[in-house]
């Protein structure tokens, strides 16, 4: 990018990091910020390995990936995000926590400043409307793993205007990335067809119908998805997958979209996935 926008990513997670780093990879300035210091610690370190593979299979020079580091820069104050073009918001899946956090960017930034939530499933146009600059608010999906996935959904809330969807399907066009234009409706496209198809998934284990090995080799075999639905869910994150089903329940009152009683469980004792070394199935660290 030519004029190297400074760029504001909250939230350094498994997406927050993935998007501080594609961001960084096409010359922009990154402030990634979180609250917690060993989170972003850890996000630098996730974002080096990444680059170094990247590095080591020859698709990224030397001074490419140092430079992409160098643009990154960490943060624990949301102040730093003052001048930035666009902040994208990837925090906890939960519409409270979402909120403060929009409260507070749309404080501290610029009116111009375009405030994105990287949201799997929340109303964009409930959480602008906690903003004094709705039509500046804008739903921007990237998909995990995001240095990958080529789709980024941009999602329009009630109030979001022209110039703020222009930009933002702009800037992930820059990213090299896909930009697929949809309504504000809980979950959106990808997870209204996507998490349903999980959720059933994890009932086929919890109903002793197949194994998580089982379940995963049908659609692999036989429907040719990348991964299995169950070790997708791992590579997701259950608590992610299930905050996503109760949005997707209360949104439409229908039952068809309860959470599997497995997932809760799950959930409740901590097996999230990768994230926590065990899920559907055991990763070493
Ligand atoms: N970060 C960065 N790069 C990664 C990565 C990660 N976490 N995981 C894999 N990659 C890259 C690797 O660099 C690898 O390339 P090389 O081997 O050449 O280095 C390449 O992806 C392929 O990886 P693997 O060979 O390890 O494994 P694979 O061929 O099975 O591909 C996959 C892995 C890309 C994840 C593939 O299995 C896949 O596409 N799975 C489906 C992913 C998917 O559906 N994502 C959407 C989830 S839904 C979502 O994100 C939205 C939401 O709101 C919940």
């Amino acid at each position: 990018m030519s004029d190297t926008p400074l760029v504001g990513v909250v939230g350094a997670g498994t997406m927050g990091s993935g998007i501080a780093q594609v961001f960084a990879q096409k010359g922009c300035r990154v402030v990634l910020y979180d609250a917690v210091p060993s989170q972003l610690a850890k996000a630098q370190s996730t974002i080096q390995k990444n680059l170094n593979r990247d590095v080591e299979k020859q698709r990224v020079g030397v001074a490419e990936r140092d430079q992409a580091l160098a643009n990154i820069q960490p943060g624990d104050r949301l102040d730093a995000l003052k001048s930035a073009a666009l902040v994208v918001e990837a925090v906890s899946e939960v519409f409270e926590v979402k909120q403060r956090v929009f409260a507070e960017l749309d404080r501290v930034c610029d009116r111009a400043t375009i405030l994105a939530t990287n949201t799997s499933s929340i109303s964009v146009t409930q959480l602008a409307a906690t903003t004094g600059r709705p039509d500046r608010v804008i739903g921007m999906h990237f998909m995990n793993p995001v240095p990958v996935m080529k789709l980024v959904e941009i999602i329009r809330g009630m109030g979001t205007s022209e110039e703020t969807f222009a930009a933002t399907q702009s800037f992930v066009e820059k990213l090299n990335k896909v930009p697929v234009a949809v309504n504000d409706s809980p979950g959106f496209v990808s997870n209204r067809v996507l998490m349903p198809m999980i959720n059933e998934a994890i009932f086929c284990v919890y109903e002793a119908v197949g194994t998580p090995d089982a379940v995963d080799s049908v659609m692999k075999l036989g429907m040719n998805h990348p991964m299995g639905p169950l070790a997708l869910a791992d590579l997701i994150g259950l608590d992610v997958c299930l905050n996503i089903m109760e949005t997707l329940y209360a949104g439409f009152g229908d039952p068809k979209y309860r959470a599997c009683p497995l997932l809760k469980k799950m959930v409740a004792v901590g097996r999230l996935g990768r994230k926590s070394g065990e899920g559907f199935y055991r990763y070493s660290s």
